[in-house]
């Protein structure tokens, strides 16, 4: 599924601009323009909205040629600002410069876990737990490493916890919106021997996760 929700799409066919607002950003569109010699990648986008997300998750992307017929997003390294001659008239073809990806409000306001003692390659026999941790928006950084460990680590030695949690399932693309997944917590044999539910967000140079004050102590969220 895509974040769709947060796009309100305001047509101005006849002026010849289309504006997409999004929660807290926006980007102007030329009706009936295309930019020539500058795609990288073409694919299938349901709507300009879509294919304005699909450029956001491909470095190097800087703007898009959009077919309404065919639904064909055409993926591109260049901008008509940087390159004017290649913008060309093509009646079904929308195109747009893309600005910066929209901040999402908890790519913006996150709380951090820094703490070395989080991350899975952390030994030693000391038992933290996530007992105190305030329900919220939370990002891996500095030394817990960049996101919650993807991988069940059967040690109970690590993370400075005795149940170590990870996340199972895949990392969302910026795309995907907010995700739902489960952090299980390992311990004696068993990858999920308890569960908590939590979402995730790809921001796009980094994730979010909002996590829940896990059901025990020694429970902890572990980074890599
Ligand atoms: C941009 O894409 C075009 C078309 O694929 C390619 O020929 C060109 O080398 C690319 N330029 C850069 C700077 O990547």
């Amino acid at each position: 599924m895509f974040a769709l929700t947060d796009l309100r799409g305001v047509f101005l066919y006849g002026v010849s601009i289309i504006a997409f607002t999004f929660s807290s950003s926006s980007f102007y569109s030329h009706y009936g323009s295309t930019l020539i010699n500058s795609t990288f990648k073409s694919l299938v986008a349901e709507n300009p909205g879509d294919c304005n997300l699909k450029c956001f998750d491909e470095e190097g992307c800087m703007s898009i040629n959009y077919d309404r017929e065919n639904k064909k997003c055409e993926l591109n390294n260049a901008t008509k600002e940087t390159h004017s001659t290649r913008l060309v008239r093509h009646a079904r073809s929308i195109y747009a410069t893309i600005k910066s990806p929209p901040v999402f409000p908890e790519c913006k306001n996150y709380k951090l876990l820094t703490d070395a003692s989080r991350h899975k390659s952390f030994y030693q026999d000391q038992q933290f737990c996530d007992w105190n941790l305030v329900p919220g928006w939370y990002r891996f950084s500095g030394e817990a490493g960049t996101m919650m460990m993807n991988e069940c680590l059967p040690k109970y030695d690590r993370c400075g916890g005795g149940y170590l949690g990870w996340m199972d399932g895949t990392l969302p693309l910026y795309a995907h919106g907010i995700v739902e997944r489960i952090a299980c917590f390992y311990r004696a044999g068993n990858c999920c021997a308890m569960m908590v539910n939590i979402r995730v967000r790809n921001c796009g140079c980094f994730y979010v996760y909002e996590l829940k004050k896990p059901p025990a102590c020694n429970l902890r969220y572990c980074g890599e």
